[in-house]
């Protein structure tokens, strides 16, 4: 299966750009399944109920986020009622929402888990992602052979490890948050969507290529 991955769609220009722009990538490379992070989808920091069905009607499967997920106190009911919106797994115990879901692709029948972890350098502290991650994917692994991790964090170094260590054990880590990717690209005058497109074998669950997307969008 091939599966696209978003980070991080930042206000209303990222809502508008994926609106017009997600349902032609999509099209085009016979996208199956959608991760964003929209943890800045409203006014560029939070997210709301109003945005996150916004990112959904522009094709997105699951949304995920981060350290400004609280933002905007309107998702805390919201996201005990969804199951397609995440908060990083390795916050606090007992705060509102879940970790990681496992969701059916809209256009196949393919089964796919989604975890989303935070890192702690140069972050807020947060319970270890490292521990919190392999526990879930040992989880994740009982219902799904495709399984997508969306490690936030600050450093590349911390991300870079995430990917290490699950290696072999998920089919692909994205790191989200710098809203830029590690080209360090300065993100000025016209939308750029930023992702990567993950080509799965179903029945190992392995990555067999991934490519990056990245295109300028007018809105
Ligand atoms: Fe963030």
């Amino acid at each position: 299966m091939r599966l696209l991955f978003l980070g991080d769609v930042v206000g209303r220009p990222g809502r508008r750009a994926l609106a017009a722009f997600l349902p032609r990538l999509m099209a085009r490379e016979s996208i199956q399944f959608v991760i964003a992070n929209g943890e800045n989808a409203s006014g560029g920091k939070g997210i709301d109920p109003r945005s996150a069905e916004e990112l959904y009607e522009s094709g997105v499967d699951v949304v995920t986020t981060g350290n400004h997920v609280w933002q905007n106190r309107d998702i805390i009911p919201y996201m005990r009622e969804t199951d397609r919106l995440l908060r990083p797994l390795n916050f606090a115990r007992d705060v509102p929402g879940l970790g990681w879901t496992v969701q059916t692709a809209r256009r196949s029948d393919v089964r796919v888990g989604v975890l989303n972890l935070i890192g702690r350098v140069f972050m807020p502290p947060a319970e270890c992602p490292f521990r919190a991650g392999a526990e879930a994917v040992e989880e994740l692994r009982r219902h799904s052979s495709v399984i997508v991790v969306d490690m936030h964090a600050e450093a590349t170094s911390e991300k870079v490890g995430m990917g290490r260590f699950l290696d072999g054990k998920v089919s692909a880590v994205f790191g989200s948050h710098t809203h830029v990717q590690t080209a360090d690209d300065v993100a000025t005058g016209t939308v750029i969507v930023q992702g990567g497109i993950v080509d799965v074998d179903e029945a190992t669950g392995r990555a067999s290529a991934i490519r990056r997307v990245r295109e300028r969008v007018e809105v």
